[in-house]
C-alpha cells in the first residue's frame, strides 16, 4: 500500500506506480482512486482478471464493468462514437461521465467486462492515477467501485481496505475523492442519449450541451431488468435503516442533515452529520458516502435524512439515498 502525493511533481514516476501497473498486466487486482470513488481495477482485456473482480466484490451476476482509458483516442479503439457521443466526450472528458456506445470491432475488452453485450461502457476519468494506470499498462482498466456488492461506495483508501484488503495486490491511496458519487452514465445510440445512472456530472450540464432534455432509463424501462446495477433496488446499504425526507428526528435516530436548517428534534439525534451546512450540493455529494459510514458507525438503529433538492448533483445524491433506503432482500 502506498501513498501518492499530488503535490510532488514526480509522483507519476514513483517506482510503486510501475509495480502497480505490472501487477495489473499480470492479472492482479489493484485499488485505484478516481475523482468519483475508488475503483477495484483489473486489466479489462484479461477475462480471468475481470472474473476476479466479480469474485472479490461478491457480485451476484456478471454485470458489465466500466473500462477506464487514458484518452479519447484510446476510447476510440474500443467504442464507436457517433457525432453526439463525440461531442459529449470532447465536452466532458476527462471527467465523471461514462459513455455506453457500440463496441468497436477492434476492441480487445473481454466479454466478461462487457457481460457479453455488444456495447461498451468507457470513461476517461479526471483522476490522474487511473489514467496513469491505463497509460502505463497500455490497456483499458475495468473497475467497479471498490466495495463489497451492495455496500456503501468507498471514497477513501481506508474504506477500501475495510471491504477488500485481502483481495488486493496494491491499494493506491491518493486521499479522499473530490466528487464523491459515481460517474453519470449515458447510453448513446446514434444521436439518442439516455441517462442510465445520475452521477457526478449534472444532468443540466449534459442538457445544456445537447440543447434538449434527456430521458432517464427508469422512465423508459419501468421496473424490468436493470440496465445498470446501480439500478438494483437495494444498494449503497448501511447497516442502519434509512428514512428519507425527515422533517423530525425520532428517538434513537442519527441525522444526515443538509443546509443551515435542521429538522425538528435534531437535539435528540444520536449523531449528526451535515452534508453541507451552507447547502452546497457539490460539497454534499463529496461527503455523502463518508457521512453514511460515519452515522452507521454511531450505532444508531436508523439514519434519518433531511430533504435534499433534486437539481444539479442533488439528482445523484437522492438516487443513492433512495437505494440506501430501499427494502433489503
Ligand atoms: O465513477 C464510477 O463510475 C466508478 C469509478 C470506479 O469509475 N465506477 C463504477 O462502476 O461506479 P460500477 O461497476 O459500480 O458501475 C458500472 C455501471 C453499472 O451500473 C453497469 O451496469 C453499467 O455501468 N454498465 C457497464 N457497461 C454497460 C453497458 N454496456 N450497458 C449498460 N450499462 C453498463
Ligand atoms: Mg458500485
Amino acid at each position: 500500500r502506498w501513498q501518492v502525493n499530488f503535490n510532488a511533481t514526480n509522483w507519476s514516476d514513483a517506482a510503486e506506480a510501475a509495480q502497480a501497473a505490472a501487477a495489473l498486466i499480470a492479472g492482479a487486482l489493484v485499488a485505484v482512486p478516481t475523482e468519483t470513488v475508488y475503483g477495484l481495477a483489473a486489466d479489462a482485456t484479461n477475462g480471468e482478471a475481470c472474473a476476479r473482480i466479480y469474485e472479490a466484490k461478491g457480485r451476484p451476476q456478471f454485470n458489465p464493468l466500466i473500462s477506464h482509458v487514458d484518452s479519447f483516442a484510446q476510447a476510440r479503439e474500443h467504442g464507436l462514437f457517433s457525432p453526439t457521443a463525440t461531442r459529449l466526450a470532447e465536452a466532458f472528458w476527462p471527467g465523471p461521465l461514462t459513455l455506453v456506445v457500440p463496441r468497436a470491432p477492434t476492441s480487445t475488452i473481454s466479454s466478461l467486462a462487457t457481460a457479453g453485450l455488444d456495447t461498451v461502457a468507457l470513461r476517461v476519468p479526471a483522476g490522474p492515477v487511473m489514467r496513469l494506470m491505463a497509460r502505463m499498462t497500455g490497456r483499458p482498466i475495468a473497475a467497479p467501485s471498490a466495495n463489497l456488492s451492495g455496500r456503501i461506495s468507498p471514497t477513501t483508501a481506508d474504506d477500501v481496505a475495510r471491504d477488500l484488503e485481502t483481495s488486493l495486490t496494491w491499494l493506491i491511496d491518493a486521499g479522499p475523492c473530490r466528487v464523491g458519487v459515481e460517474s453519470t452514465i449515458l447510453a448513446v445510440e446514434g444521436e439518442t442519449v439516455t441517462l442510465l445512472r445520475p452521477g457526478g456530472l449534472a444532468r443540466e450540464d449534459v442538457e445544456a450541451l445537447l440543447g434538449h432534455p434527456i430521458a432517464s432509463a427508469q422512465q423508459l424501462d419501468g421496473d424490468t431488468a436493470p440496465l445498470a446495477p446501480g439500478m438494483l433496488s437495494s444498494h449503497y446499504a448501511p447497516n442502519a435503516g434509512v428514512r428519507l425526507n425527515a422533517t423530525e428526528v425520532l428517538a434513537g435516530e442519527a441525522l444526515l442533515a443538509f443546509g443551515p436548517e435542521l429538522p425538528g428534534q435534531a437535539d435528540q439525534a444520536r449523531a449528526i452529520f451535515n452534508l453541507s451546512p451552507s447547502g452546497d450540493l457539490t460539497e454534499a455529494a463529496a461527503r455523502l458516502f463518508s457521512g453514511l459510514r460515519a452515522l452507521d458507525a454511531s450505532g444508531a438503529s436508523a439514519i434519518c435524512v433531511a430533504p435534499i433538492p433534486f437539481q444539479g448533483l442533488g439528482e445523484a445524491i437522492n438516487d443513492r439515498l433512495s437505494r440506501a433506503a430501499a427494502p433489503r432482500s
